[in-house]
């Protein structure tokens, strides 16, 4: 069962890395691709001396000879979080210049299960349109918009609950998240 992630230079990168840990508890085999704004960000927002998670497999985003380039590398699903407008316009336009945006043509082109995971707010007509094209073209669109109904109380509960449902629509069994029936009426954060 192989994934791949990639994670681009929007905000909330945390979320591709918990959802690459997620996957590696699990024993599954991870390839991941990062883009240079992405490390820009990774910079901003998780500090100077962030440490990748270890045991996945990292790929050069700018590596044309990558065996992830080719339709031929079989995997189970990929999935972009988070994906900026940038690469967002990209993939739906059919611009594959990078790893990234090929992996994804790869995936649309051969129906297999592509997760794409927007963040920008708000968002323009341009931005919208890319979305629905990508969706009628077999993506799943998943923007990391919160709930509050299962009381999320930190950073964690929101990144958590985000990579809850990525692993749902995986069908992948996880409990990060309370899911709704699941909840005590009264209690407060379990
Ligand atoms: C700190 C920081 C946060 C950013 N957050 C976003 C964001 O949430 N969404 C977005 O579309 N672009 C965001 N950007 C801009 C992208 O990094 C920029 O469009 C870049 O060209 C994306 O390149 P990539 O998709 O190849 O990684 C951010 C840039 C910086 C420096």
């Amino acid at each position: 069962m192989r994934y791949i992630v990639c994670i681009t230079g929007a905000s909330g990168v945390i979320i591709g890395f918990r959802l690459i840990q997620e996957l590696l508890t699990r024993n599954l085999q991870v390839h991941v691709v990062i883009t240079p704004n992405a490390r820009k960000v990774i910079t901003v927002e998780l500090g100077d001396h962030y440490t990748l998670p270890s045991g996945a497999y990292y790929h050069d985003e700018e590596d044309s000879f990558a065996p992830l380039n080719s339709s031929s590398f079989l995997f189970q699903a990929a999935i972009i979080v988070p994906c900026s407008i940038k690469t967002l316009s990209s993939i739906a336009n059919g611009f594959s210049n990078s790893l990234t945006t090929r992996i994804a043509e790869n995936a649309l082109r051969t129906r297999s299960t592509l997760i794409v995971v927007p963040r920008e707010t708000p968002l323009s007509a341009s931005a919208l349109e890319n979305m629905l094209s990508l969706r009628r073209d077999g993506a799943i669109i998943f923007p990391p918009s919160i709930a509050y109904y299962h009381r999320p109380t930190t950073v964690e509960d929101v990144t958590d609950f985000f990579v809850g449902k990525i692993l749902d629509l995986l069908q992948i069994p996880n409990d990060l998240y309370r899911r709704w029936g699941m909840m005590s009426q009264t209690s407060d954060k379990q």
